[in-house]
């Protein structure tokens, strides 16, 4: 694979400027946009009021840890534009998410808004290997996911050829692609197993394809992932984080020279880490929930916004900004399985391990008696179709699986083709319990 460091000239100053730099710059931001908010939105007010603070009390970025949370349930109790802190004219656009439940979060963006965040996927593309006047074929989905419109502003304001073909539609991705040899994918990494499946069918080489980053995101994924698709393309595989609430995709992104976590654009959204039992702020280093403030949005300003993610905020490595770790899974998407705690994550670097297995796989949590139990439904590569092979698979997954993770597990080997495929955000548990 190519070296695709960064070329003198290419970064942004902040992205290489001191910390005491980074540091006045976000409180001065953090300051503004904590007065931004309570002078603008109803909400804000009404809940820096309860909590006896305003932004007057921000005298260190520290204090930052006496203002209240925001969570996606005041996003729900106040839909659509509750929240919100400019009038709605003066919006060019919004999002939402699907959520799982009931109506979507609604999000808002500001012309300024807008501009940012093309700003940092931009930045985020940089940081990944691409460059001005590469082809970047995106099949993040278009619509109300921030996925697609978020990649492809930044790509064009990075000077990027971009296609825009949104999720679905796997033979025509594969299609367009051996075409129009595209040098960079963004794709969720789930659907990227789509298309490497797709290309198996047709009997190419997914290694002599013009692919040379994937920036892969809106999902957990594990390095193991990460290997089999650089493997499988012959390309670099890089993580891209974001969330709507705090923007879209573009929050933090891996360099694609270190790839040891993803450097968090920490000029536009303040990173904290906190236990989620208590709300207390937690050292740098420690696992908690990650939470941000945006220090440069209009349309909808986020103070402490809970994002239910779990990570660890680690130093600046390639770029001065800090780092966080991988993701390992959201508090919502754990299962607690007879007291043992289980990130499908967790599964997916067990199935890695199966030199007879595909890695693509969905987790059924079922009621067998008083107990719940666990099903990993995953397929038999083409090599090891037959039944021998897939019942060795079986045992040495569920052998894996014990031993790692520390649960015991039944596992399906479907045949080739057999597991549920995704094409956007991969659905990894499906809670088959029956309410007892
Ligand atoms: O998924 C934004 C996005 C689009 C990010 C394209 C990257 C690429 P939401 O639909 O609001 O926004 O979902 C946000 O997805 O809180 C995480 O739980 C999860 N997520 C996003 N990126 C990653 C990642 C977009 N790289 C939620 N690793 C977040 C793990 C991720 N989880």
């Amino acid at each position: 694979m190519d070296d695709l460091s960064p070329r003198p000239g290419d970064l942004d100053p902040i992205e290489t400027a001191s910390r005491d730099e980074i540091a006045a710059l976000q409180f001065h931001r953090m300051k503004r946009s904590l007065r931004h908010a309570y002078a603008n939105s109803p909400f804000y007010k009404q809940r820096f009021d309860e909590h006896g603070v305003t932004p007057d009390d921000l005298m260190t970025l520290a204090d930052l840890a006496k203002f209240p949370f925001t969570t996606k349930a005041d996003l729900r109790d106040t839909y659509p534009f509750g929240m919100f802190a400019v009038p709605q004219r003066d919006l060019v656009r919004v999002h939402g998410s699907s959520g799982t439940t009931g109506k979507p979060t609604v999000v808002g963006y500001t012309k300024h808004d807008i501009d940012v965040w093309a700003d940092v996927m931009a930045r985020s593309i940089r940081a990944s290997g691409g460059r001005p006047g590469d082809m970047l074929h995106n099949a993040y989905g278009y619509g109300l996911f921030t996925g697609g419109l978020g990649a492809h502003y930044g790509a064009e304001r990075l000077g990027c050829t971009v296609v825009p073909i949104s999720g679905g539609m796997t033979e025509r991705q594969v299609t367009l692609i051996d075409d129009f040899k595209p040098r960079i994918i963004m794709v969720t990494p789930s659907y990227m197993l789509s298309v490497l499946d797709e290309y198996n069918r047709r009997g190419l080489d997914p290694r002599a394809s013009s692919l040379k980053v994937g920036i892969f995101g809106a999902e957990p994924w594990t390095n193991a992932m990460r290997r089999e698709i650089e493997e499988a393309f012959d390309m670099h595989a890089v993580d891209i984080y974001g969330l709507s609430e705090i923007m879209g995709p573009g929050v933090a992104n891996e360099c694609v020279e270190t790839k040891d976590g993803l450097h968090i654009w920490e000029d536009h959204f303040y990173p904290e880490i906190i236990d989620p039992e208590t709300g207390a702020v937690l050292p740098d280093g420690e696992l908690g929930e990650l939470v941000f403030t945006t220090l440069t949005k209009e349309g909808l300003p986020m103070v402490r916004y809970r994002t239910r993610d779990l990570t660890r905020l680690l130093p600046g490595t390639a770029r001065s900004m800090r780092r966080m770790e991988k993701i390992t899974g959201r508090s919502d998407d754990m299962i607690i399985l007879r007291g043992v705690n289980v990130f499908p994550t967790q599964i997916e670097e067990q199935i890695l391990k199966c030199a007879g297995l595909a890695p693509h796989f969905q987790i059924e949590l079922l009621n067998t008696g008083r107990m719940d139990s666990m099903c990993v439904h995953v397929e038999a590569t083409m090599a090891a179709a037959e039944s021998a092979a897939r019942e060795a698979s079986a045992k040495e997954l569920a052998h894996h699986i014990k031993s790692v993770v520390g649960v015991s597990t039944k596992i399906t080997v479907h045949d080739p083709g057999g597991a549920a495929r995704s094409e956007g955000k991969a659905k990894r548990v499906v809670d088959n319990r029956t309410k007892l």
